[in-house]
């Protein structure tokens, strides 16, 4: 397969293209400021995702079977400062991307949230109506409708844990979603360091947390197989921060008395809604793809693996 893709030198997007060259596809990612050194085995042309016609041309040039944008303007505070570059760095890239997959007749993917839930609907399917309450949540249920108005995949991640394979050595920390929560407490364990474990009812307290490599197995077999609509790339369990914080030491070798407990750092996104518990199912992508999403034991165990193959 011939693989276009956005946002590959990401921490998501770094797994599919590891997935995807592993597997014997050809793939072109998109950069921005950051370029891997070296000579990677998949293409990169540094592309600025809000210019329509660069991704065009792109696109066109490369003749992909499959189309995932999975870039990301990562900057929740930044989205409210600057509202029409955050609409244009979320709702239009996924149209140019999406109109671009169209045009050529390839399959589209666009990585999305648990964040489009309101943080009250926990257990949420791939059927249950969305309610973001930040405009992270409201931008990426947009750029949802966009790609699935033209036959594309949604295909939400959430709470994602693992390796970032093009910057693995760059440093984590916690913030109010789940992301990077796992890597940020190996991280400060592993060297004695006391790790304090945000607790409040202002951020995300309970998800179901899903490791990389697997998600970007999902993403790749969705795009595979053509499939449309919504899917949910998750875990199967639903865990609140302290218990995996818990759960990582046990699975990590590490030390749970170092573990402590405090009130998050929220400098610059004080004012700005977070939802408290983005747990989800997946029943409509565990049928489609035969799967059945793993145990979060299981995932850090596969994390495990990965960290100790990488360092
Ligand atoms: N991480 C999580 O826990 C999590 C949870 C739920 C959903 N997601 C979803 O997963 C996807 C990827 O997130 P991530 O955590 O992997 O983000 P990330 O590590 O911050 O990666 C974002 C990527 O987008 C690129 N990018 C930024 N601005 C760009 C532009 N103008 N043009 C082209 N590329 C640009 C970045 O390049 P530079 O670094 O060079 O700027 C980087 O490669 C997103 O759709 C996000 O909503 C992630």
């Amino acid at each position: 397969m011939r693989i276009w893709m956005t946002g590959g030198t990401g921490f998501v997007g770094s797994n599919i293209v590891h997935q995807a060259v592993g597997a014997g596809h050809e793939v072109l990612t998109t950069y921005n400021s950051y370029r891997p050194s070296g000579s990677e085995p998949y293409r990169l042309e540094r592309i600025d995702m809000t210019d329509p016609g660069a991704v065009r041309r792109s696109v066109r040039a490369f003749l992909p079977n499959l189309v995932i944008h999975c870039a990301i303007l990562n900057d929740l505070g930044g989205l409210y400062r600057d509202r029409a570059a955050a609409w244009k760095a979320y709702v239009e890239a996924t149209r140019s991307t999406s109109r671009a997959a169209h045009d050529m007749g390839a399959a589209y993917v666009l990585v999305s949230t648990d964040w489009v839930f309101d943080g009250t609907q926990a257990g949420a399917d791939e059927s249950t109506p969305p309610n973001p309450v930040n405009l992270y949540g409201v931008l990426k249920l947009a750029s949802e409708m966009v790609a699935l108005d033209r036959g594309g995949a949604v295909a939400r991640v959430s709470g994602v844990n693992g390796l970032h394979r093009a910057r693995p050595a760059s440093p984590r920390a916690q913030d109010p979603g789940y992301g990077y929560f796992v890597a940020s407490i190996v991280d400060s364990l592993s060297r004695d360091r006391p790790f304090t474990v945000w607790e409040s009812d202002r951020i995300n307290m309970v998800a179901t947390p899903s490791l990389a490599s697997e998600s970007a197995d999902l993403i790749m077999d969705i795009g595979a197989r053509g499939l449309e609509g919504v899917f949910h790339c998750c875990g199967a369990d639903a865990i609140g921060r302290m218990d995996l914080a818990h759960l990582t030491c046990e699975v990590f070798g590490l030390d749970p008395d170092l573990l402590r407990s405090g009130p998050p750092d929220l400098t610059g996104i004080s004012r700005i809604p977070i939802p408290y518990d983005t747990t989800i199912t997946c029943p409509r992508t565990s049928e489609l793809l035969d799967r059945t999403p793993s145990p979060v034991r299981a995932l850090l165990a596969r994390f495990l693996r990965e960290f100790s193959s990488w360092s």
